[in-house]
Parts: structure tokens; sequence; C-alpha cells
């Protein structure tokens, strides 16, 4: 029989007042090493919400039989939901209404190295967020440096087509829509009169950040993971190739094979290290990351992406937008980034992902049905 932690209780934590809600006051005054989640997991990031965790708890023992079971544990997968859920009420809370949904591609929308089709359960949820005058935005590593965004439009055709189709949409609502590529290096908007995804401008969108990076130190940075990778091929004997892109370098598997997890993982960390400390790196960003099958070093990073996101459509805030995606391991993925602009959902399948989308749609009506 699974036993409760003797050193630290959530009931202990709830009335020490160890909660979120004093960790966000404490944020407020400027002294968030006060909090006591903070003393108690000093690795603890930036809260943009409250998170009404008791709550949420209860909604998800219901579904889970969390406080019944004999045998197993609270996993998890149980606190990952359970953070999810309370997420999803803090967000639908009508003092600062959601503004922006972001959404990872890969796992997140799709598949694992799939598309978006049209039959896909998630199409219809986004186009009820767009229908909600929501900005939603797809921010995937996926870089292609395309400017007629076909690439963009074979991976997403399912929801571009029913943006094309509905007229349950504005046209306004309709540009509500924007996909950016390559982490933070390619932005496309839905645009009406091409019933398609329109090339934007970096000008428009370019974060300052961003427009200092000199093309030497990019290309330089690239020079070297490629080298890297190159020489953990070697080294490990992994069957896989080095694919070397405008803003990104992959080390993605020969067709037919497959690497462990183990491989992946030590190609992540040893490049990520190597990276760390060259001269580049102390000027720009890159994100490293296991994608599953493969590994990629990308030029920007998700939180880079996302505050693009929030600086082009204007005043969004951290405390107005969800970044929805699969991969928040903190080292070797590449949604973690997006923790540092937004609150987060942290989903294992595209079907979780409809589910928490769901959710987010029943617990806004509800707070409009009691305002
Ligand atoms: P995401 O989950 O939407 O962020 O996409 C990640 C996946 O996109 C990776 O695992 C790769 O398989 C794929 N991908 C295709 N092109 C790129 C690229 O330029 N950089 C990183 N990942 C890429
Ligand atoms: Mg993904």
């Amino acid at each position: 029989m699974w036993r409760r932690s003797s050193k630290i209780k959530v009931s202990d934590l709830v009335s020490r007042g160890a909660g979120t809600n004093q960790i966000v006051l404490m944020q407020m005054q400027g002294t968030p090493e006060l909090g006591r989640l903070k003393q108690l997991v000093p690795s603890i990031g930036t809260f943009f919400t409250k998170l009404p965790l008791e709550k949420a708890f209860y909604i998800e023992d219901n579904k889970r039989s969390i406080s019944v079971r004999r045998l197993v544990a609270p996993s998890f997968n149980d606190i990952r939901l359970i953070l999810n859920t309370a997420q999803a009420m803090a967000l639908a809370q009508m003092r600062d209404p959601l503004q922006l949904v972001t959404f990872d591609g890969d796992v997140t929308l799709y598949e694992d190295g799939k598309s978006l089709m049209e039959r896909a359960e998630v199409v219809p949820r986004l186009l009820k967020l767009l229908s909600m005058d929501i900005y939603v935005g797809v921010v995937t590593a996926a870089g292609y440096n395309d400017e007629s965004g076909e690439m963009y439009y074979r991976r997403l055709q399912g929801i571009i087509d029913a943006i094309q189709c509905t007229t349950v949409l504005s046209d306004a609502q309709k540009e509500n829509f924007s996909v950016m590529g390559g982490e933070s290096n390619y932005l496309f908007r839905y645009n009406v009169e091409k019933g398609g995804l329109k090339w934007v401008d970096p000008k428009e969108w370019l974060l300052e950040e961003m427009s200092s990076w000199s093309e030497s130190d990019i290309n330089n940075l690239l020079d070297l993971a490629e080298e890297i990778l190159s020489k953990l091929i070697n080294q490990m004997s992994l069957p896989a190739t080095i694919v070397r892109k405008h803003r990104a370098v992959g080390l993605v598997p020969n067709d037919g094979e497959k690497l462990t997890r183990e491989q992946l993982e030590e190609t992540v960390l040893v490049t990520r290290r190597w990276l760390k400390s060259s001269g580049p790196a102390q000027r720009i960003k890159f994100c490293a990351f296991d994608g599953g099958s493969d590994v990629w070093v990308d030029i920007a990073s998700k939180d880079l992406g996302v505050a693009s996101l929030q600086r082009y459509f204007e005043g969004i805030t951290p405390k107005t937008t969800l970044h929805i995606g699969d991969q928040f391991a903190s080292v070797g993925s590449n949604d973690y980034q997006a923790r540092l602009v937004g609150s987060t959902v942290w989903i294992a399948n595209p079907q979780e992902t409809v589910n928490i989308l769901d959710d987010l749609v029943k617990y806004i009506d509800h707070e409009k049905a009691f305002r």
C-alpha cells in the first residue's frame, strides 16, 4: 500500500501558505525568494497565474481514482494532469481573459512526424478558440525557409483548409491564426485574400534581442553544431545522417533505422554542453533538443517564438498566454523554454490536447455564465 511522504504533505503546504497564491503575491512584491514554495523548490520558475490546485485535484481524482487507489501511488502523470487542469481553470478567469493559445506541432497537434489532417479532432477545437476571439498560434521547431508557406500548409492542411471554408469565423478571426516556424525564425499569418498562410516580414515581428544577432555568429554556431553531431555519429556508430538547414542542424536516423532513447539523450547532452561554452552561444540563443526520434540544434527558442507573437499581436501579456506542448523535461526539450513567457500545459499525446481544450472552453463558458 502506498503511504504519503512523512516529509511534505499537500495539506501542510496549503495550511502553511505555501500555495501558488502566496508565491504570486511574493512575485508581485518583488520578493519571490520569500515564497514558501520557492524555498521548498528553489528551482521553481515564475507563476503567471494562481493555480486552484485543490479544486483541480478533486476533478482529476474523480477521473483517475487517485485517492481510492490502494496499491498504486499518485504518479507523475496524475500530478501533471492536476497541474494542467488547475492551469486551464486559472486561465478561464474573466479578470484577465485568455488572449493567445500557442501549440507545439509534433505530438501535440498530430502524431510524431505526421501532419494535421482534415478530420483531426483538434481542428474544430482550434476553430472554437478563434471564434472566441482568441489568437491561435502554432509554435513549432519544424523550420522551412520558404516564403510561399507551402511546407507549413502541407503539415497543417487540416486547420488551414478548415479556416478557409468555415462560415462561422469573421475575416478578422480567421486572421488571428498564425504559424511560427523554426522555434522563432519564420512567421506566417492566415490571410483571407490569399486564402492561406502569408509570410510576414521579420521587420514586423522580430524581437530586438534577435535582430541584433549577427549572421556570422549564427553560421558559426551551426557549423560547430554540425561538427559535434558528426563526431558523435562516428564515436557512437549511430545509423544517422546530418541535415543542415538555414537556421538548424539535425541528426536524423537513416531510413529504416531507429536511435535508442539513451543515444538521443547522450547526443543532446554532449552537444548542448559543447555549444554552451562556445563564443557565439554567449551572444545568441539556441535550442538543442531530443525530438523523440531525432536530435536538433535550432537557432532561437520557443520563448522567443511565443514572445514574438505576444508583441506582434500587440500587448498580449504572459498571464493571458497559454502554450500547449509535449516537451517539458528540463534538459533537451524545446517547449520548456515557453515557460519563461506564459503559462503552459504539458500534454503526452494529441488526444490530451483535445481533452484540455474541451475543459478550457467548458471552464470559460462556466465563468461567463456566472459573471
Ligand atoms: P515540434 O514538436 O512541432 O516542435 O517539432 C519538432 C520536430 O520537428 C522534430 O522532432 C523534428 O522531427 C521536426 N523538424 C523538422 N524540421 C526541423 C527543424 O528545422 N528543427 C527542428 N526540428 C525539425
Ligand atoms: Mg512536440
